[in-house]
């Protein structure tokens, strides 16, 4: 009996992480990655999905059993006994679910704020209701962000008058731009495309109007951009 009581409960858990496993290569939270944060937060994203499902699954059919089997108290005199053992386990299992998903967490936040090497570095301003790149290395201002792909980039960010926030859901993470602090967000684009920039702070009756077009370009074609916008 208890043999038959393990390879069941062996076999249910192996079913739950292949669900888990299954809906975690299945689902996309997120539009198709574009940019290196984008590939860790998409995955980080799935990853967590997958295991929310294999708990719930976990827990909701251990409860549906109970209910229906009705054995789990076999009879009064079960009530109060404590099983130290059992206890031990479905302590020590979600324990060891969050630590696991704490430290990969963490990797995923250091990988993403992790200073990127020789990054070609852009100034965003914003103001109700325009973004506004500078590119300080060749003095070129435009009203469009054009990014070459496969180098890494920083984004710094000001306001000139209220909170407004950058995102471009694409590349993965938005950022605030404040009045009184300079903000920033560093990422290697990695796919050639035209995308969009939004605002994503409400910052008055034009906020959703505060959109701004996205280039990912080849570095050639961004030189060339940047030569016919007078830049040296
Ligand atoms: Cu700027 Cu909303």
């Amino acid at each position: 009996m208890r043999e038959r009581n393990i390879l069941l409960v062996t076999i249910l858990v192996l079913v739950l992480i292949g669900v888990g496993i299954t809906v975690a290569s299945l689902v996309r939270p997120l539009p198709q990655a574009a940019s290196d944060r984008a590939v860790l937060v998409d995955q980080l994203l799935r990853v967590f999905f997958g295991v929310a499902t294999a708990v719930f699954l976990g827990v909701e059919g251990l409860l549906v059993f109970a209910a229906v089997r009705g054995r789990l108290v076999s009879t009064p005199a079960a009530i109060g006994n404590s099983s130290p053992a059992l206890e031990l386990l479905w302590l020590s299992v979600p324990a060891a679910i969050v630590l696991v998903l704490s430290v990969y967490s963490i990797r995923v936040l250091l990988l993403m704020e992790a200073p990127r090497s020789d990054p070609l570095r852009i100034e965003i301003t914003a103001s109700q209701y325009q973004w506004e790149f500078h590119y300080p290395e060749s003095g070129v201002t435009t009203d469009e962000l054009r990014l070459p792909a496969g180098r890494p980039a920083v984004l710094q960010f000001r306001s000139r008058d209220v909170i407004h926030s950058f995102w471009v859901p694409v590349f993965g993470g938005k950022v605030d731009a404040l009045p009184d602090r300079v903000t920033s967000l560093a990422l290697t684009p990695l796919r050639t495309g035209e995308y969009e920039a939004v605002c994503a702070e409400y910052c008055g009756p034009d906020h959703a109007g505060m959109i701004a077009s996205v280039w990912v370009e080849d570095p050639v074609g961004f030189e060339q951009w940047l030569q016919s916008e007078g830049g040296d």
